[in-house]
């Protein structure tokens, strides 16, 4: 049977849902602030069509999108050949990805984890921190508060100290936010996360 993000991809629902025309902007201030350069690894996890992960190639990162939607991928490589940029695209699953330990620098989730039910969260993070290299960055963003009918998961403090714990990560405040669409914008909330370890 055809996945829920299967179909909102082929379909084009994810266009009114939650695509951005545009790569995002917080995305775009991170880069410019030189909060990891350009060369590193670069994992937009739950990456969707790609916006994101295609800003992160087109700003010299080796850009790596995971999604568990064949759809979203399709989609998506369409849209890196058309620039000739290279993206590393790969189906898989965020708790169980498809990647070397150590091997990024920089995690990019704009929207994956807040869908991610509360009995796989310790699975996603534990996969993020996995595939981190010591000192590498998570730039977290998903909804303020559980949306039960739209089957979304809090990005609350709580649940970022819960999952992403102190003892591995150092993390920055959550920052009030919004996650723009075209249907309507969702109060969010943004964090930056740091893992340990960097000499
Ligand atoms: C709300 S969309 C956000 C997509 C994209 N980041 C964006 O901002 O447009 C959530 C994405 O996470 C993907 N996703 C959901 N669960 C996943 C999982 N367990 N592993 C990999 N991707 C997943 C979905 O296919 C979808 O593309």
């Amino acid at each position: 049977m055809e996945s829920f993000w299967d179909y909102a991809y082929r379909t084009g629902e994810h266009s009114q849902h939650w695509e951005s025309a545009h790569p995002s902007a917080e995305l775009v201030a991170l880069v410019a602030a030189e909060l990891v350069t350009p060369g590193a690894g670069a994992l937009d996890v739950g990456c969707g069509t790609g916006r994101d992960t295609i800003f992160l190639a087109q700003c010299g990162f080796r850009a790596i999108g995971v999604d568990s939607s064949i759809e979203a991928l399709r989609i998506a490589r369409g849209r890196s050949e058309a620039a000739a940029l290279a993206v590393d695209w790969r189906l898989g699953d965020a708790r169980d990805l498809p990647l070397e330990d150590g091997s990024v620098d920089l995690v990019n989730d704009r929207g994956c984890f807040h869908t991610i039910e509360p009995e796989d969260r310790t699975a996603f993070a534990s996969e993020l921190d996995r595939v981190l290299a010591p000192g590498g960055l998570v730039l977290l963003r998903g909804a303020a508060r559980d949306c039960e009918e739209e089957g979304l998961f809090a990005v609350d403090a709580q649940e970022v100290d819960r999952y992403f714990v102190d003892d591995r990560f150092e993390r920055g405040p959550l920052v009030p936010f919004y996650l723009t669409a075209p249907s309507g914008d969702l109060e969010g909330r943004l964090v930056l996360l740091r893992k340990h370890g960097r000499g």
